[in-house]
């Protein structure tokens, strides 16, 4: 029996899935990890090109500090006195700043300030870094700090190494890195004069780079990544989008099937209560045949035997007789055809095939020896298969249909085949009625009507049919050489296997 629907189960199956909701948390996320990557990316790159910048400013200056040492190891440098070598006003006192060769051309002493100082000179010309040598208490006053170089200066006094700051300088952006310059014992030279010791901080220098440059490098490359992050972003979104007005269609597509699904449902239910009630009517109908139907024909024939018995010669009477044997045949055709009717529901059992081909040619002894045919049989000793005891008819229509229409033939055979599976009874006369092989499909149905081959067969070979297909098996026909035909009929052991 189906199971009824459980509508508080399904229920449940017939909402909508939230898939707008699950698509919207989706985009959010995918946009939430493109804001990230964006944010951290940008914040990389501010990084790096700052980590750049001051690195160049930091090696600048070490530069600078190494060619001053090497510049104040040489105790200062002498060069020609020219436009380009000015001797150094500030050096005269310090120490002996000029010199004649031999040949009479004459020397000037460089110390490390005023290299340093020629030497920002030519950075600026060629890279528009800027360099500044200062101090608190400058010897040239040109060398006097600005008011950031102060700061820094005043800082490195107090014990820091380094200061730096990202600044306008003439309307442009500049980085500026400062370190402090250390007197060293070279430096006592010219220095000590001023009250220096070693390890005082006698001044610092200061590198300022624009950088509009690498900014711009900078902004092109997180541009550059803004715009595929976006174009990323847009497709996961469309990706998103599509995927998800598919699935919403899908979900339609579920919702309308399981609507069809539950109609279909309550059709079948529907249908299988009809079916049971239709199968309880053919149980009553049985029922009514077999008890009550009969009972009543039995008194008949009952009497109409006893009425022959006296007037075995009354015409009226032998119809009489005739048509009660007739009705009874019918109601038991009948009967069996609504038992095989009921189909599946028919119980089954071990049944033994050589008794009851034994016994049912035995009920037509009688008729045999009356059209003087002879029965051949070549059956085994047992044969068993799990059948219904309906199976009887079987025998009952293929001899009677023998006797019936093959007389002629003089011999009818009974044979059974068996195989591990299957076991086939063949019913075989030598009748001068040919079936033609065209009408063998049509032999078994309910409406054939054909006189010549037919006449009278009623539902013999319907019912056998019936039987066959509730026992899994098949009934048919195949000619007999050279005349007659076989009546064949073939079941699995076990129909239900
Ligand atoms: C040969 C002499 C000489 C030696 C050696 C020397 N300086 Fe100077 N230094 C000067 C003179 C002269 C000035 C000032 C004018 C100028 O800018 O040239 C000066 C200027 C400076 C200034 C700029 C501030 C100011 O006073 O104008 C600093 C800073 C400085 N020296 C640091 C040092 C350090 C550090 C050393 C050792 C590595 C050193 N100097 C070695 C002669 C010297």
């Amino acid at each position: 029996m189906p199971q009824p629907i459980d509508d508080t189960k399904t229920l449940k199956a017939f909402h909508r899935l939230p898939l707008a909701w699950v698509g919207f948390l989706l985009i959010v996320i995918w946009t939430m990890f493109f804001v990230w990557d964006n944010v951290s990316h940008r914040g990389t790159m501010k990084l790096l090109t700052m980590r750049n910048i001051h690195n160049r400013a930091a090696m600048g200056i070490e530069n600078v500090i190494i060619f001053r040492r090497w510049n104040a190891l040489h105790g200062g440098v002498f060069v020609p006195i020219n436009d380009y070598g000015v001797p150094n006003p500030y050096l005269k006192g310090l120490v002996e700043r000029d010199l004649a060769t031999t040949h009479g051309d004459s020397l000037t002493m460089i110390n490390p300030a005023y290299m340093t100082r020629q030497y920002f000179d030519l950075l600026e010309k060629d890279t528009r870094f800027r360099g500044h040598i200062t101090s608190l208490r400058p010897i040239r006053p040109k060398n006097a700090p600005d008011s950031w170089e102060r700061q820094a200066l005043e800082s490195f006094e107090k014990g820091s190494t380094e200061a730096s700051v990202i600044t306008e300088l003439d309307s442009t952006s500049y980085f500026r890195l400062m370190r402090p310059l250390v007197t060293e014992k070279p430096c006592l030279k010219c220095h000590q004069q001023q009250g220096y010791k070693e390890g005082d901080i006698r001044g610092g220098l200061s590198i300022s780079i624009p950088i509009a440059g690498p900014l711009a490098l900078m902004n092109q490359d997180i541009h550059r990544r803004t715009l595929f992050d976006l174009i990323v972003w847009m497709l996961g979104v469309a990706g998103i989008l599509i995927g998800f007005s598919k699935l919403d269609k899908a979900d339609h597509y579920r919702l309308e099937m399981l609507h069809r699904l539950m109609k279909l449902k309550r059709k079948t239910d529907r249908l299988n209560r009809e079916l049971e009630e239709t199968n309880a009517l053919k149980l009553m109908l049985i029922d009514t045949m077999t008890h009550d139907l009969r009972k009543p024909l039995q008194v008949i024939s009952g009497f109409s035997e006893l009425a022959l018995d006296s007037y075995p010669d009354d015409p009226y009477i032998t119809r009489i007789d005739q048509n009660v044997t007739r009705v009874f045949e019918t109601l038991n055709d009948v009967t069996i055809l609504a038992q095989t009717a009921l189909g599946e529901s028919i119980p089954l059992e071990e049944v033994d095939l050589v008794p009851i081909v034994q016994e049912v040619s035995g009920e037509f002894t009688n008729l045999l020896e009356a059209e003087q045919l002879s029965l051949k049989m070549d059956i085994p000793q047992r044969c068993i298969v799990k059948a219904h005891p309906v199976i009887r008819e079987v025998f009952r229509n293929y001899l009677s249909n023998a006797v019936k229409y093959a007389a002629d033939g003089k011999q009818v055979d009974i044979t059974i085949e068996e195989t591990a599976k299957t076991v086939t009874i063949r019913i075989r006369d030598y009748g001068s009625t040919q079936i033609p092989e065209e009408k063998y499909p049509e032999l078994f149905t309910r409406h054939f009507q054909d006189d010549e081959i037919h006449h009278g067969r009623g539902l013999g070979l319907f019912i056998v049919a019936q039987i066959a297909k509730v026992l899994n098996g098949k009934a048919w026909v195949e000619p007999n050489r050279p005349q007659g035909n076989v009546f064949a009929f073939s079941i699995p052991r076990n129909p239900r296997e």
